[in-house]
């Protein structure tokens, strides 16, 4: 069964199209954008040498056939790693099974690190507009470096200052309300989304952090809490919800009026809503 939308719901693949191809890799992403997907959403950390990456974790051990965090190895160390490898070797050592990845590529660039540059870049070149969700990771550790270079970075693309925050096709999130206040001092008009594990206290009524725009609560919210969406919209905000990967959430996050669904299938969740 398809939902019968009452309004446009942006489809955004989390860290590419990551269960049909290992996550944050072009091959995930360049995936995400054949399925049709609206955005794509990424994690960034910053590499011993100042590179934004897009990494997940601390650590590239669950993500590569590597070892060590991001912040102590430089983007030559990375570069020498498979992004492609990891859930082959966390997965199925010992197993009988093969590794389930529908994207199997052949060109080791496809499953390199992968930097935020080389995904704009493949953003640029899409043919179609495709919107950036772009996660800093870890900023407290970085004193602002983070978005400072995140800043510098969108600046060569010519992104980090839209005519208006409704226009920008990039949106940088976080779960730190700090990170979000150093990149609305650069660019007011930059749109901003701050990420929820839990509902603080201070922001049941459906604030948010002062000057942001987006609220993204997890899923686990929105079904707890159902209400806590209608009670956001209401105070003007959109509401942007990860990691949204089974039939009933995407229908309840159709039913509620979410602005954008964030999935690991971008395909699945199109189909479910009739696209
Ligand atoms: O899109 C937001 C979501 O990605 C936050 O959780 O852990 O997947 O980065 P995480
Ligand atoms: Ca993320």
């Amino acid at each position: 069964m398809t939902h019968a939308r009452q309004h446009h719901i942006q489809v955004v693949a989390h860290r590419g199209a990551s269960e049909a191809a290992p996550e944050h890799t072009l091959a995930a992403y360049r995936r995400a954008i054949e399925d049709g997907a609206d955005a794509l959403e990424c994690d960034v950390r910053l590499t011993a040498d100042g590179h934004l990456v897009c990494v997940h974790d601390r650590r590239v051990n669950r993500t590569s056939n590597g070892r060590g965090a991001v912040s102590a190895l430089e983007l030559a160390d990375l570069a020498a790693l498979d992004f492609g490898y990891a859930r082959t070797r966390a997965f199925w050592r010992g197993r009988d099974e093969e590794p389930d990845w529908e994207v199997r590529p052949e060109d080791p660039e496809e499953t390199s690190v992968l930097t935020l540059e080389r995904l704009l870049e493949l953003v640029a070149d899409a043919g179609r507009r495709v919107e950036l969700a772009i996660e800093t990771k870890h900023p407290t550790r970085w004193a602002g470096q983070v978005e400072e270079r995140l800043m510098a970075l969108l600046k060569r693309f010519g992104l980090d200052a839209p005519a208006s925050a409704e226009e920008s096709p990039v949106r940088v999130m976080s779960f730190s309300a700090r990170s979000l206040h150093r990149v609305r001092a650069a660019s007011p008009t930059l749109p901003t989304v701050y990420l929820m594990q839990f509902v603080s206290p201070r922001l049941r009524d459906g604030r948010l952090p002062t000057g942001v725009r987006i609220a993204g609560p997890s899923i686990r919210i929105v079904r707890n809490h159902p209400g806590y969406v209608q009670r956001l919209k209401r105070a003007g905000h959109e509401v942007h919800v990860w990691t949204v990967n089974e039939p009933k959430d995407v229908d309840l996050c159709a039913e509620l009026g979410v602005d954008a669904i964030i999935t690991d299938r971008p395909d699945a969740v199109l189909r479910r809503l009739g696209r």
